[in-house]
C-alpha cells in the first residue's frame, strides 16, 4: 500500500488530504489482519460443531427436532444477512466521517504556526470538534444499528428453543421421550447456538471489515495517471541537452498554462527563465520532471522523450532546488545525504562547505545531528534553502535546476552561494528560474515567459537592446538600490 501510494503521480498527491489517506491505510490494514486471525482461528472450528451438533439431533431424535434447527437457523441466517446488508452504510458514514476528521486533524497538526499566528486555536478546536460530533452521531447510528441486529438474533433463538422444548415436553407427556431427553436437547440446541452465534458475528465483521477494507482496496486500483511506457528502458544520458518542443499544459481545473513552449537549453551551457509570477516558469520546471504529462508537444532530454524512458532514469540525472525547500523531520545530515545517502563525511562537509553551510552547521551544538523540525521549520529560510543547495550540489546530477534557488538569502550570503553554484554549474547543462535578474545576467540564454508564452529570449545584452519586457524588468530591478538608498 505505501509503495503503491508513492508510486502514484504528483496531481493525486496534491490533491489528497494526508490523514485521509492514512486512516484508510490502517483502517484496511487492520481489518485484513482481523479476517485473516478470524478465519483461520474462528470460522473454520465454527462450521465442523455446527455440523457435528445438527447430526447429532437428526440421528438420536428424529426429523421433527432437526427441522426445527434448521428452521431457527435459517431464520437466523435470512435476519443476519438482511439487517446486516442494511446497517452497512451506516458503518460507511461512519468511516467516511473517522477519515474526514482524521484529515482535518492532520492538516491542523502540519499547518500550525497558521493557527497559532492567527490566533485560531479555539475556531480550529472547535471545527475539529464538529467533525468528531459527526463521526460520534455516526458511531452511535451504527451501534444502534447493531443492537437491532442482536436482539433479532436472540428473538429467533429463543423461539427456535422454545419451540424445542415445548416438543419434546409433548413427547415427554405422551411417553415416547424421557425427562433426560428434554435436557439433552436443550443442550444439544444451545450447543448449535453458540456457533450459530459465532458465525452472525463472523458475517457482520468480514461485512464490516469489507468496507473497512474498500475504500483501501479503491485506493490501491488508483493508476498513476504517470507511468512508465511497458518495457521502457532507461534515460541514456549523453551531453544533457533538453528541449521543449511546442509543449502545451494546463493545471488541472485550470484552462491557461504553458501555450506551446518551445526552447533549447544547449548541454553545458546556463539558461534562465524569467517572467511574471505565475506565468508558468516552476511549471516548466516540472513538465522537465516529468510530474506531468505535456497536453501537446514533447520534453526530450539529449532527443529521448520524456515518455519513452523510465521516470527514474529521468530524476536521476536532474537535480532541483525547488522554490521552497521542505526538509524532513530528521537531523541536517540526513536531510543533506538524502541524495545519496552513502555519501562519506568527507562529502557532506565538502557539498555543505560549497553551499555556504558548513560553518553554520559546525557552530551548532550538535552539529551534523541537530534535529531540523518538522518540515525544516527549526532552520531558517536561508538556512533551510542552503540544504537545499548542498543536497544538490552532492547529488552531482547531469542537468542542474534551481528555482528561486538563492531568493531567501541576504545579498553577502547570495553572492557566496551563487559562487558556488556557479562553479557547480560549469560546464553542466543548467536552467535557473530567478526573479532578481542580476544573478542571471550572465546566463548564455535567457527565455522570457509570459503567461504561458515565451516573449522573448537571447541574452542579457540583445534583450536590453530589443528593449521588451525584460528590458523594462532589468530597469525596474536597476532603480530598486537607488530607491533603498533615498
Ligand atoms: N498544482 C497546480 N494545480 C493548479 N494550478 C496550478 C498548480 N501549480 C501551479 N498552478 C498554476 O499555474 C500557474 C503557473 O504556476 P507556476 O508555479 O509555474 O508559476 P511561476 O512562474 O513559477 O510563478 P512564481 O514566480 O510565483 O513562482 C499559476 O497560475 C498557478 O496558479
Ligand atoms: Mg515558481
Amino acid at each position: 500500500m505505501f509503495a503503491h501510494v508513492h508510486a502514484l503521480s504528483v496531481r493525486f498527491h496534491q490533491s489528497k488530504r494526508t490523514g485521509t489517506v492514512y486512516r484508510t491505510i490502517e483502517r484496511g490494514v487492520r481489518a485484513i489482519d482481523f479476517l485473516l486471525r478470524f478465519l483461520a482461528f474462528n470460522i473454520g472450528p465454527t462450521v465442523v460443531e455446527l455440523a457435528l451438533a445438527a447430526g447429532v439431533l437428526a440421528w438420536r431424535y428424529g426429523w421433527n427436532f432437526a427441522l426445527i434447527a434448521a428452521l431457527t437457523v435459517g431464520v437466523y441466517a435470512w435476519a443476519t444477512f438482511g439487517v446486516t446488508e442494511w446497517r452497512l452504510k451506516y458503518r460507511r458514514e461512519m468511516n467516511e466521517l473517522d477519515s474526514e476528521a482524521a484529515g482535518r486533524a492532520v492538516d491542523l497538526l502540519l499547518n500550525f504556526e497558521t493557527v497559532k499566528s492567527f490566533a485560531a486555536e479555539a475556531r480550529e478546536a472547535e471545527r475539529y470538534d464538529g467533525a468528531l460530533a459527526q463521526y460520534a452521531k455516526a458511531a452511535v447510528r451504527a451501534n444502534t444499528s447493531l443492537v437491532l441486529l442482536n436482539v433479532a438474533q436472540n428473538v429467533v433463538m429463543n423461539i427456535g428453543l422454545l419451540a424445542m422444548v415445548l416438543s419434546a415436553g409433548f413427547l415427554v407427556a405422551r411417553g415416547p421421550m424421557g425427562p433426560g431427553d428434554i435436557t439433552a436437547v436443550i443442550l444439544i440446541m444451545t450447543n448449535l447456538y453458540a456457533p450459530l452465534n459465532m458465525l452472525g458475528f463472523a458475517y457482520r465483521e468480514i461485512k464490516q471489515t469489507s468496507i473497512d477494507m474498500e475504500k483501501m482496496y479503491a485506493l490501491l486500483d488508483e493508476q498513476p495517471d504517470i507511468a512508465d511506457a511497458p518495457g521502457a528502458p532507461a534515460l541514456a544520458p549523453k551531453s544533457g541537452e533538453v528541449a521543449f518542443e511546442a509543449v502545451s499544459f494546463a493545471h488541472e481545473g485550470r484552462d491557461r498554462g504553458l501555450d506551446s513552449v518551445s526552447f533549447t537549453a544547449p548541454a553545458g551551457k546556463t539558461t534562465a527563465i524569467v517572467g511574471p509570477s505565475g506565468a508558468g516558469k516552476s511549471t516548466i520546471l516540472k513538465l522537465l520532471f516529468r510530474f506531468y504529462d505535456p497536453s501537446a508537444g514533447r520534453v526530450l532530454i539529449d532527443g529521448q522523450d520524456l515518455r519513452s524512458v523510465t521516470q527514474n532514469s529521468v530524476r536521476q540525472a536532474l537535480g532541483l532546488v525547488p522554490q521552497d525547500v521542505v526538509l524532513f523531520n530528521d537531523t541536517i545530515r540526513y536531510n543533506i545525504s538524502y541524495a545519496r545517502p552513502e555519501a562519506t563525511q568527507q562529502e557532506l562537509d565538502d557539498a555543505a562547505r560549497r553551499a555556504q553551510l558548513l560553518h553554520f552547521i559546525e557552530s551548532l551544538p550538535q552539529g551534523w545531528d541537530t534535529r531540523v523540525g518538522e518540515r525544516g521549520l527549526k532552520l531558517s529560510g536561508g538556512e533551510k534553502q542552503r540544504v537545499g543547495i548542498a543536497r544538490v550540489v552532492l547529488k552531482n546530477p547531469a542537468i542542474l535546476i534551481l528555482d528561486e534557488a538563492t531568493s531567501s538569502l541576504d545579498s553577502g550570503t547570495e553572492a557566496e552561494v551563487q559562487d558556488a553554484l556557479e562553479e557547480a554549474s560549469r560546464g553542466r547543462t543548467t536552467i535557473v528560474v530567478a526573479h532578481r535578474l542580476s544573478t542571471i545576467a550572465a546566463a548564455d540564454q535567457i527565455i522570457v515567459l509570459e503567461e504561458g508564452r515565451v516573449v522573448e529570449r537571447g541574452a542579457h545584452a540583445a534583450l536590453i537592446a530589443e528593449d521588451g519586457l525584460y528590458a523594462s524588468l532589468w530597469k525596474l530591478q536597476a532603480e530598486e538600490p537607488a530607491l533603498a538608498a533615498e
